[in-house]
C-alpha cells in the first residue's frame, strides 16, 4: 500500500514507492515526460505563428536561462522531499523554517496537468488517426491540397476526434492503473532514438526540397521587429512547456532519484535532447512549409499538414509515415504519464484511492474537459473569447501562465527559501556550476518570469 510518510535513512529520506533502478533509467523516464508533441507538434507552429528568428533565439535563451536552473531545482525539491509534489512542498515549507503553504504550488501543478492534458491528448488523438491513415497509403505520393484535405476531413468532424481523444485517454489511463510505466521506460529507450534519426532523414528531404535556405532563414535570422511581448511571453511559456517544467511533474519524477545522481548532468543531458527534436523538427518543417507555398502561421494543423508531405515522398513512404506517427503517439504516451502522474499521485496518498481507482476518477475528468478542446476545431470553431477557442485559452492559461507561475514558485523556493546547505548537498557541493545555477535561480529566472509575465499583461509600463 503506497503511504505518503517517507523514511528517514541516516538523515536521509527514501521514496516508499521505490527508486530509479540507474541515472539513465531516470534521464529515459525525464526525457519521456519532455520530448512530446511540444517538440514536433507545438514548437514549429508557435514559432511559425510569432515570426520565427527572434521567437526561436528568445526560445532558447529562456530554455538555457530559466528552464535548466528551474529544471534542476524541481528534480532537487523532489529527491529532497521525496514524497509527491503537494506533500514535499509543505514537508520542505517547514523543514526550511517557512510555511507548509508552500504545498500550493503542488496543488497548481496537480491542476495544470489536468488541464494540459485535456487538450494535449485530443492532439495525440490526431496522431492516432494519422497511423490509421499512413498506413492505409492515404500520403502516398499526395499533394499539399490532399494532405490538407485529410486533415480538415478528420479534424472537422467531432466525433471522430472525440473518438481519437477517448482511445488516447483510454490508454493513457490504462498504463497508469497498472502501474507499468517501466514498460514504456523501455520504449523511450529506443523511441527517443529512433524519433531522431527519422528526423535526421526527413531533414534530409527538407535539404533537397529546393526551400531549406528559406526554412533556415527563417527560423535563424532575428527579425526583432516582429517581437511582441506576446511572442516573448509564447517562447518562455513554450520553454516550460516542452521541458515539462513549472508543474510538479519532474519534482515527482525527482522523489525517485538516487542520492548519488548528479542532477546537474542529468538535468544537461534532458535539455539537450530535448532542444536537438524541436530544432530538427523546425528544420524539418519550415523549408516544407516554404517548398509547398503553406502559410507558417498556419496553426495547430501545420505539421500534420506538411510532414504527410515529405513522407508520402520518400521510399516506403507508407511505412516510415506510418512509423513516424507510431513514435509521435509514443512520445505522447509517454508525457501524458507525466502529466497526470501529480494528479493521481497526490488522489492516491491523500484520499486513500488504489492507483487504479484514481487514474480512473482523473482520466475520466481529463476526458470530459477535453471535450472543449475536441469541439474547438470543428462544431465550436467560432465560439472565441479572450486567446481564441476553448483550446487557445486553455493552452494559453497553462503554458503562459501556470507553468511560468509554478517555475517562478520553484525558483524563489529553491534559491531563496531553501538554505543553502540543503541546495549545495542535493547539487554535490559549492563549486562554481553551483554557483552558477545559484545566480540563475536567485535572480535571473524569477526577475525575466515576473518581467515578461507583467509585461505581456501589460502591468509594466514601457520606458520611453
Ligand atoms: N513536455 C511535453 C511535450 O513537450 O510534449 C509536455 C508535457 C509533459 C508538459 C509533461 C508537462 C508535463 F508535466
Amino acid at each position: 500500500m503506497l503511504s505518503n510518510t517517507a523514511v528517514a535513512d541516516g538523515g536521509k529520506r527514501k521514496s516508499l514507492h521505490g527508486h530509479w533502478s540507474s541515472k539513465m533509467a531516470f534521464i529515459l523516464a525525464v526525457t519521456g515526460s519532455a520530448v512530446g508533441l511540444g517538440n514536433v507538434w507545438k514548437f514549429p507552429y508557435v514559432a511559425g505563428e510569432n515570426g520565427g528568428g527572434a521567437f526561436v533565439l528568445v526560445y532558447l535563451a529562456c530554455v538555457i536561462l530559466i528552464g535548466l536552473p528551474v529544471m534542476m531545482s524541481e528534480i532537487l525539491l523532489g529527491r529532497r522531499g521525496r514524497r509527491n509534489p503537494v506533500a514535499t512542498m509543505a514537508l520542505l515549507g517547514e523543514e526550511e523554517g517557512s510555511s507548509r503553504q508552500w504545498r500550493w504550488l503542488g496543488v497548481l501543478g496537480v491542476v495544470a496537468g489536468i488541464l494540459i492534458l485535456s487538450y494535449y491528448s485530443v492532439i495525440a488523438g490526431w496522431t492516432l488517426y494519422y497511423i490509421v491513415q499512413s498506413a492505409g497509403g492515404a500520403f502516398q505520393n499526395a499533394t499539399a491540397a490532399d494532405v490538407g484535405a485529410v486533415f480538415d476531413n478528420f479534424v472537422g468532424s467531432w466525433q471522430a476526434v472525440l473518438l481519437c481523444h477517448t482511445l488516447f485517454m483510454a490508454l493513457t489511463v490504462f498504463v497508469v492503473a497498472r502501474g507499468v510505466e517501466r514498460g514504456l521506460e523501455q520504449a523511450v529507450r529506443f523511441m527517443v532514438p529512433a524519433l531522431l534519426t527519422l528526423m535526421v532523414v526527413l531533414l534530409g528531404y527538407a535539404i533537397t526540397s529546393g526551400s531549406f535556405a528559406e526554412g533556415l532563414a527563417f527560423m535563424f535570422t532575428p527579425d526583432f521587429s516582429k517581437l511582441t511581448w506576446d511572442s516573448v511571453l509564447a517562447a518562455m511559456g513554450q520553454a516550460f512547456f516542452t521541458l515539462s517544467i513549472g508543474m510538479g511533474a519532474i519534482m515527482a519524477y525527482g522523489a525517485y532519484l538516487p542520492e548519488e545522481t548528479s542532477i546537474t548532468g542529468a538535468s544537461g543531458a534532458v535539455v539537450t535532447a530535448d532542444t536537438s527534436i524541436a530544432i530538427l523538427a523546425g528544420l524539418v518543417i519550415f523549408p516544407l512549409v516554404f517548398a509547398n507555398g503553406l502559410n507558417p502561421g498556419e496553426g495547430p494543423g501545420l505539421v500534420f499538414q506538411t510532414l504527410p508531405l515529405a513522407l508520402g515522398q520518400m521510399p516506403a513512404g507508407a511505412f516510415f509515415s506510418t512509423l513516424f506517427f507510431v513514435l509521435l503517439s509514443f512520445a505522447a504516451w509517454t508525457s501524458a504519464l507525466g502529466l497526470m502522474e501529480p494528479a493521481v499521485a497526490w488522489l492516491v496518498e491523500h484520499h486513500e484511492r488504489t492507483r487504479a481507482q484514481a487514474a480512473v476518477i482523473i482520466g475520466g475528468l481529463i476526458w470530459f474537459l477535453g471535450i472543449g478542446s475536441v469541439l474547438s476545431f470543428n462544431a465550436l470553431s467560432d465560439f472565441t473569447f479572450l486567446n481564441g477557442t476553448i483550446f487557445d485559452n486553455v493552452d494559453f492559461l497553462t503554458s503562459n501562465v501556470m507553468l511560468p507561475l509554478g517555475g517562478l514558485i520553484i525558483a524563489v523556493f529553491a534559491g531563496w527559501i531553501m538554505c543553502r546547505n540543503s541546495s549545495a548537498d542535493e547539487l554535490g557541493g559549492a563549486g562554481s556550476l553551483y554557483k552558477l545555477w545559484r545566480v540563475l535561480t536567485r535572480y535571473v529566472a524569477p526577475v525575466g518570469i515576473l518581467f515578461v509575465l507583467l509585461k505581456a499583461v501589460g502591468l509594466l509600463p514601457d520606458l520611453s
